[in-house]
């Protein structure tokens, strides 16, 4: 069979007439996160301290977001839909055409797929050091913004109010949440892996939230909810509505469902 011929990018393409700025943003990050013997040591500063510290290796252990003072919802128990891996391999595709609500059971499953808990400590990802720097807001259409508390499976009161004319905001191309009925926000609490790893942690940060969502994803095909990875966001509106800051904490990744 007859390969197409790839199509290679100049570098105008990528970085326009000039090439990239001296100071680009990008690899100046790319390079100050990079691990080289010869500063091994400072690198591993952190590495150090967790260890010597066992209040902070207790408190890391224990990466959850918790407000005992706000309402929680339960969730009915994750489903197992008769799907096999490879199917819901086959099957997944970005969609863009919902079908609209979301019971809370397929709700719970799509959750918990996504960075349930299993044994003590561990999740359904893997996670760089088991520090587990992510938490799951979930924007239901017409009921309100919860955290998702992967140890108690539970959803956590944010918000009340419908968040949707908030998420099509977010949306540069509104229409596209017009049917959905749900988006889950991917929000990393950078410190959780910055202390330990320093700049490096923010690279774990981004690469864990692909876990989450690849496993949101397959759970999603194997449960036929329509699934749409989103990074397009405008991150102003999305970090609002999951009461982030943006520098310390800040929305990473989305997945508008219905
Ligand atoms: C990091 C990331 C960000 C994405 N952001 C958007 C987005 O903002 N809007 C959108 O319509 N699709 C988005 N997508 C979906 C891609 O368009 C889709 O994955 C791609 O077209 C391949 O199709 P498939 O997922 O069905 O295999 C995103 C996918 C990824 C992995």
């Amino acid at each position: 069979m007859r390969r197409p011929a790839t199509a290679p990018l100049a570098r105008s393409e990528i970085y326009g007439d000039d090439g990239p700025d001296l100071d680009d943003p990008a690899e100046l990050f790319h390079e100050a996160s990079k691990l080289r013997p010869a500063l091994a040591r400072r690198q591993a500063a952190g590495i150090v301290r967790l260890e010597g510290n066992e209040a902070l290796g207790a408190a890391a252990a224990r990466a959850v977001r918790r407000n005992p003072q706000r309402r929680t919802l339960p969730l009915p128990a994750p489903r197992r839909p008769p799907c096999t891996l490879w199917t819901a391999i086959d099957r997944r595709r970005s969609r863009r055409s919902f079908r609209g609500a979301i019971d809370d059971g397929a709700l719970a499953t799509l959750l918990d797929a996504a960075y349930g808990l299993r044994e003590p400590g561990r999740r359904t990802v893997p996670s760089g050091g088991a520090l587990y720097p992510l938490e799951l807001y979930v924007a239901l259409r017409g009921r309100g913004v919860y955290r998702y508390d992967p140890e108690l499976h539970l959803l956590e009161e944010h918000e009340v109010e419908d968040p949707w004319p908030a998420v099509t905001r977010a949306s540069p191309l509104p229409s596209l949440v017009d049917d959905a009925a749900a988006a889950v926000l991917v929000l990393a609490v950078f410190g959780r892996t910055r202390f330990k790893y320093g700049l490096r942690g923010y690279r774990f940060a981004l690469l864990e939230a692909g876990h989450v969502v690849q496993n949101l994803a397959l759970a999603a095909a194997a449960l036929d909810v329509v699934a749409l990875p989103f990074g397009g966001y405008y991150d102003g509106c999305v970090d609002e509505l999951a009461g982030a800051d943006g520098v310390d904490e800040s929305v990473v990744y989305a997945v508008v469902l219905g």
